[in-house]
């Protein structure tokens, strides 16, 4: 019913000449998937190469962040039509390492959440716990606040075409995966928590996994009735490591 989704999240990482190398490479390697959607969200700066590249193939490109306004003095700020005219239909909101780094909030995360759809494009909206929150036993809280602050509002055709991407923070960058029953296990309350939001949404909306994706632990974290993808950065930087992922066995 829910189709995967595999996503890649280059982060700040390639040059135009790398990122077209890879995308040249992932082209060829997965010209014959249709069973799941293939996202890679690279830098800004490399956007509008990357899309010319990978037109008319299976591969969707999103931009990883974006403000809300839709133009004026902001400074180094990107509005969503931008976005889409750089050939985005996906962009990343609240991603972990903005919330940290940059005090993104699940108040400006519902901002560009609205303005990303109002201007066409899909937010995969990314929620997850520190270390200390799993430690204190307030996953299940966290996860329910930024979910019903950072997606509140939303008209039920919107709520249902978002994606949500779980990505514990302890697990980003570190090696550490949820066990699958781990994720399992929040996803499934993240789906109930929608489901008080958006009742007829939360069959439709699609979960991702995030946080030391790789192509050894992919297929088992897959058949987890609540995954719905996957939300991969290390391993989406290669062509040869994103195909095994996008490939994973089933
Ligand atoms: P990772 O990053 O796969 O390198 O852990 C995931 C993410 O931050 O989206």
């Amino acid at each position: 019913m829910r189709k995967p989704l595999m996503a890649g999240n280059w982060k700040m990482n390639k040059t135009v000449e790398e990122a077209i190398s890879v995308v040249k490479a992932l082209k060829r390697s997965i010209s014959d998937v249709t069973d799941v959607d293939v996202l890679i969200c690279p830098t800004f700066t490399t956007l509008y190469a990357v899309n010319n590249e990978l037109k008319g193939s299976n591969i969707d490109i999103g931009a990883q962040n974006l403000f809300w306004e839709t133009k004026g003095a902001f400074t180094g700020e990107i509005s969503p039509a931008m976005v889409k005219d750089a050939g985005c239909s996906y962009v990343l909101i609240g991603h972990s390492e903005r919330r940290q780094y940059f005090g993104e909030t699940d108040e400006t995360v519902n901002k560009k959440t609205k303005a990303a759809l109002a201007a066409g494009l899909i937010p995969v909206v990314c929620v997850g716990e520190t270390l200390k929150e799993r430690e204190e036993n307030v996953t299940f809280k966290v996860i329910e606040k930024q979910l019903k602050e950072g997606l509140a509002g939303l008209t039920a055709e919107q709520a249902a075409s978002v994606v949500i991407a779980y990505e514990p923070v302890w697990a980003i960058g570190t090696g550490k995966t949820a066990s699958p029953d781990q994720a399992q296990e929040v996803h499934a309350f993240a789906r109930k928590a929608y489901g008080e939001m958006y009742v007829d949404a939360s069959q439709k909306v699609r979960i991702l996994y995030g946080g030391s994706v790789n192509p050894t632990n992919v297929s088992e974290l897959m058949k987890q009735p609540d995954i719905d993808g996957g939300l991969a950065g290390g391993a989406s930087l290669q062509a040869e490591s994103f195909t095994k992922l996008v490939k994973y066995s089933k």
